[in-house]
């Protein structure tokens, strides 16, 4: 008995010898846990009547004075002297624990009045500073309830094309619902999504209908920068952009890798740049998502490249890689076309050599 077992597990382990070897799953398990399957987190969630009045709007402008308008008062923004819809404007969804007086938000605000955009922040902090599991459910009526919200503001002279969403990690998929539910109220698109990293737990697993994608509005430019962290890797717009390869960024401490939540972080100076430095970042186009992680799209051709920030060409479409330096204002122009310039290639070769370098 002893010996068939063992005869058959030997030759189990022969025959699936190569699929193992590609994919340790079988030998490791699948993923089940609170933040790779978040169990339950497609159950519906509703906001109610009385909540409603912790959604509010925050609206900035004439040199950064700000003031606030709750749900039931979208007529009085429109009325805001700060507002003028013949102009763009942007609205901003707040990621996970986030608010509206926090420096991430109010660095955008600045950076697009100082461009001339009508600025409104969401302000859904009280539904964002919960667990975040139940954050990523209650995203879901937060955007339908900012919709309704722009969908009044339309009336008022609001033209959806002119209109930008702007979201960071979570509120990328707020994005997505508000601009989802947007057209299902107006039969209209939102002009366009930049999604700076947008969150993957919770959402990895999910399809198009419960998450952020390309189909939500006319242009949806999404960047990615620690896919395999809190980001996710799905391509999830028009364009995606996997910066450095996507994965995990370069670090600007020597000997201290850019882990985790330094990546995800990354994102943000780097979109600040891409508004500074409008023509700097410049994107390669890659067959598919591992030849972005692989840094292997520069024998591409013909070359195609996508310049990431406002100024996108909206035609474009598909996996970009774009390759950046480890410091503000992190862009390298033509030179991140150059395979030479991708950063962990030029990194001293840890494990090229026999040396074992002590550091001292
Ligand atoms: C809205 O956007 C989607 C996705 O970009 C697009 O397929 C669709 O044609 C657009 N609809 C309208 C009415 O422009």
């Amino acid at each position: 008995m002893l010996k068939v077992v063992l005869c058959a597990s030997v030759l189990l382990s022969m025959v699936s010898y190569p699929s193992v070897a590609d994919d340790h799953r079988a030998e490791f398990g699948y993923p089940a846990g609170l933040m790779s399957i978040c169990p339950g987190s497609t159950k519906p969630a509703v906001i109610p009547k009385s909540q409603l009045k912790y959604l509010s709007f925050v609206v900035q402008g004439n040199g950064r004075s700000r003031q606030k308008y709750s749900y039931w008062n979208a007529r009085n923004i429109a009325k805001d002297p700060r507002i003028n819809f013949k102009r763009r404007t942007l609205l901003v969804a707040i990621g996970y624990l986030d608010s509206p007086n926090l420096p991430i938000s109010a660095m955008f605000a600045n950076d697009y009045e100082d461009r001339g955009y009508n600025v409104i922040i969401v302000d859904n902090q009280r539904f964002a500073t919960v667990h975040y599991h139940l954050a990523t459910r209650l995203m879901r009526p937060v955007g339908k309830h900012v919709a309704e919200v722009l969908v009044q503001l339309t009336q008022y002279g609001l033209d959806p094309s002119k209109l930008e969403l702007l979201g960071f990690s979570l509120g990328c998929h707020t994005a997505g619902f508000i601009a989802k539910h947007f057209h299902t109220m107006t039969g209209r698109n939102i002009s366009t999504i930049a999604a700076l990293e947008p969150s993957g737990p919770c959402f990895r697993n999910l399809g198009p209908k419960d998450r952020l994608d390309a189909s939500d509005a006319d242009f949806v430019q999404v960047i990615h920068t620690n896919i395999d962290g809190y980001g996710m890797a799905a391509p999830m717009g028009h364009v995606d952009i996997y910066v450095n390869g996507g994965e995990y960024q370069p670090s600007d401490i020597s000997i201290y890798p850019c882990t985790t939540t330094c990546s995800h972080f990354r994102v943000l100076p780097l979109w600040i740049s891409a508004l500074k430095n409008p023509r700097k970042f410049i994107g390669l186009k890659c067959k598919d998502i591992q030849q972005a992680r692989d840094s292997a799209c520069y024998s591409n051709l013909p070359i195609d490249t996508v310049v990431m920030g406002l100024g996108i060409d909206k035609r474009k479409r598909g996996i970009f890689y774009l390759a950046t330096t480890m410091e503000y204002p992190f862009y390298l122009g033509a030179k991140g076309l150059k395979e030479e310039n991708v950063y962990w290639k030029k990194l001293t070769d840890v494990n090229s050599g026999d040396e074992t370098e002590i550091y001292t």
